[in-house]
């Protein structure tokens, strides 16, 4: 047993604590080694479990209780059901149950993580302790990926593909799998501290030969988001690119529109050319027969509206 060699408890602690208590104490933290494990993101509410349910046959009136961080910091502590001490930085944003002793703690902030410990005391006696660890985590915006081509040639184009994510914690790890194959690259984070958000890059030069499908994934604390990317190789050279892209189509466009206007000139002029020579006695007799069938039609017209 390392208990000799634990941490001591806090000040606090010490003063309430007799060198008689120290075994059981050392039970207690004999207990905690098999911690409990606590996760929590900002923003949300964590609840810290203690170690002792009061029985409801007395109250929180005759017990003292502990809740504090890293061995040091006080973040409350109740003495004859009255809150006799709380931390500045966890005022107004923790709670205790008067029963069971949970914690609550919302909102989270990435400055709680850490490892708590709960201590409760019944007529001087410890009747337990124990440690609680919590991780608190912030998601990282889904990653973005970037590519750039940096040189092209017939067989293959240069890029550079950068993808970077986001507000989170913990530091995290980036990872880039092309095809579902992970390859090296490099990473950079950016943080203002330790204990604050992260910002991750990550920075692949790559050759592309044929299409390859980009992958780029953020994990931490066991979470992970990924962003994937189709990189298409354009430039087959199956005709040599002599001319500009936009020359060509432009050019193939002009020749594509004088072909359609001399279609439709040659539409509307050579059939008229080609009739009136050669159906012109038909038409006449048509027109002839048409001319024939109105002239009884024109007087009955006449005569109704002249009857009326
Ligand atoms: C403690 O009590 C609260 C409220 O009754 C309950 O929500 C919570 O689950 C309890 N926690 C434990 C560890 O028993
Ligand atoms: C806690 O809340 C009270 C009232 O809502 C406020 O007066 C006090 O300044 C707050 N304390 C902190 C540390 O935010
Ligand atoms: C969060 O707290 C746990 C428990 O103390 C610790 O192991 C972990 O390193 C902390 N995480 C960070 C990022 O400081
Ligand atoms: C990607 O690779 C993983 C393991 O390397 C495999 O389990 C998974 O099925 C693969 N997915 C595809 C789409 O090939
Ligand atoms: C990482 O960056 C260094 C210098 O910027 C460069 O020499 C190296 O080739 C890069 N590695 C990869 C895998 O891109
Ligand atoms: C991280 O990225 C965000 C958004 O791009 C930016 O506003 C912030 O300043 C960055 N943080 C750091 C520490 O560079
Ligand atoms: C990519 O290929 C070209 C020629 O195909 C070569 O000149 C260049 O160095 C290659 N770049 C990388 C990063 O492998
Ligand atoms: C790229 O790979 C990812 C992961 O293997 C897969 O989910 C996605 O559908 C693929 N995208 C394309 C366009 O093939």
């Amino acid at each position: 047993m390392v208990c000799p060699s634990a941490a001591p408890p806090a000040p606090t602690l010490r003063m309430w604590l007799g060198l008689g208590l120290f075994v059981l104490l050392c039970l207690g933290l004999g207990q905690a080694l098999e911690k409990k494990v606590v996760k929590s993101k900002v923003g949300e509410k964590a609840s810290l479990p203690c170690c002792y349910e009061i029985p409801h046959s007395e109250s929180l009136q005759n017990y003292r209780v502990y809740w504090q961080k890293n061995t040091m910091e006080v973040v409350l502590a109740y003495s004859h059901g009255e809150l006799i001490d709380s931390h500045t930085r966890y005022r107004n944003r923790t709670e205790m149950d008067p029963w069971n002793c949970t914690l609550w703690i919302s909102p989270m902030e990435i400055l709680d993580n850490g490892t708590y410990q709960c201590v409760v005391q019944h007529k001087s006696v410890v009747v337990c302790d124990e440690h609680v660890t919590l991780f608190v985590t912030a998601d990282f915006s889904k990653p973005d990926i970037t590519a750039e081509v940096t040189a092209s040639s017939c067989e293959s184009t240069e890029m550079v593909i950068i993808c970077s994510s986001h507000g989170g914690f913990p530091k995290p790890k980036i990872s880039v799998a092309l095809n579902n194959e992970s390859v090296e690259w490099n990473t950079s984070w950016v943080s203002e501290s330790s204990l604050s958000p992260y910002n991750v890059t990550g920075t692949l030069v790559l050759n592309v030969t044929k299409d390859v499908n980009v992958t780029c994934s953020v994990e931490y604390d066991g979470f992970a988001k990924s962003t994937s990317l189709l990189l298409e190789k354009t430039n087959d050279c199956v005709v040599p690119p002599v001319l500009p892209p936009y020359n060509v189509i432009i050019a193939s466009s002009i020749i594509v529109i004088i072909f359609i206007l001399a279609i439709a000139l040659a539409a509307r002029y050579l059939p008229r050319h080609v009739c009136s020579h050669c159906r012109k006695p038909q038409d006449l007799v048509e027109e002839g027969t048409k001319e024939g069938m109105k002239p009884p039609v024109s007087p009955k017209v006449t005569s109704e509206t002249s009857s009326v």
